[in-house]
């Protein structure tokens, strides 16, 4: 199964990308976290990455493209993927289509994660990532005694928790922008396919899985 999961900062798109790589087996493609491990390696693509994404901006579309097709051509993507966080404009979503037409495998649906404004910035607020094992945890909404007990599945010890640094206020306002700017018009671009079938994504988190898995394509 071929799915794009489409929605602002916040909503959930990595969350339940998690859950359906467990349940539909095929990997996730976050365009987010591999910006972000080029960032961290230093790459001369993340050094060029960088800047945009602490300002909240869009990287380049040249770049972005060039790491999704390197990465659709990875074996594990035959028996389909989970596109998170691309495409994030027409531009990008017009390449994909015909990226996916060359090499015959079209997308099968497009689920648009619906989440208002003060839930997505709470949300956001509350995120902190391990950094051993990547896990992101919500301090909101997971109680701190059941994180302190919880083990890193990679170095045994708990969780060592850091907030993302496009995670802070201004940024968080300019990435919002840039989502109803530039990513939004998807949601019609999408419609106009057929493939759009939107979620409320509001609700715990099995809760919402449990609505993205009835609108999958049997
Ligand atoms: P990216 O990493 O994609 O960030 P984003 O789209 O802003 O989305 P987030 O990762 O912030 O949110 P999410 O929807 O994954 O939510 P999550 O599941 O973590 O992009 C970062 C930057 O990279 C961009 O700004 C841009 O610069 C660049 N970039 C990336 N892709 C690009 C592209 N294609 N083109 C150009 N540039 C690109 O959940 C958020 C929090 O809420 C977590 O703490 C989670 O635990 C919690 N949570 C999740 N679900 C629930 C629930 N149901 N109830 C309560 N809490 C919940
Ligand atoms: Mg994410």
């Amino acid at each position: 199964m071929r799915i794009v999961l489409l929605g602002a900062p916040g909503s959930g798109k990595g969350t339940q990308s998690q859950r359906l790589v467990e349940q539909q087996h095929i990997p996730q493609i976050s365009t987010g976290d591999l910006l972000r491990a080029a960032v961290a390696q230093g790459t001369p693509l993340g050094v060029q990455a960088k800047e945009a994404m602490t300002a909240g901006r869009l990287v380049e579309d040249s770049i972005v493209l060039e790491m999704i097709r390197e990465r659709l051509g990875e074996p594990d993507t035959g028996r389909g993927f989970i596109l998170d966080g691309f495409p994030r404009n027409i531009a990008q979503a017009r390449a994909l289509d015909t990226l996916l037409e060359q090499i015959g495998q079209p997308l099968d649906v497009v689920v648009q994660l619906k989440v208002d404004y003060a839930e997505l910035s709470r949300r956001i607020a509350g995120r902190r990532t391990c950094s051993d094992c990547d896990r992101v945890v919500n301090l909101l909404t997971t109680p701190r005694e059941s994180l302190e007990q919880e083990r890193c599945p990679v170095t045994g010890k708990p969780h060592r928790l850091f907030q993302r640094p496009d995670d802070n206020e201004a940024t968080v306002a300019q990435r919002l922008r840039v989502y109803e700017q530039q990513t939004s018009p998807l949601i019609e671009y999408y419609a106009g396919q057929g493939l759009l079938r939107s979620i409320d994504a509001q609700g715990d988190v099995a809760e919402v899985s449990g609505r993205l898995t009835a609108v999958l394509p049997r």
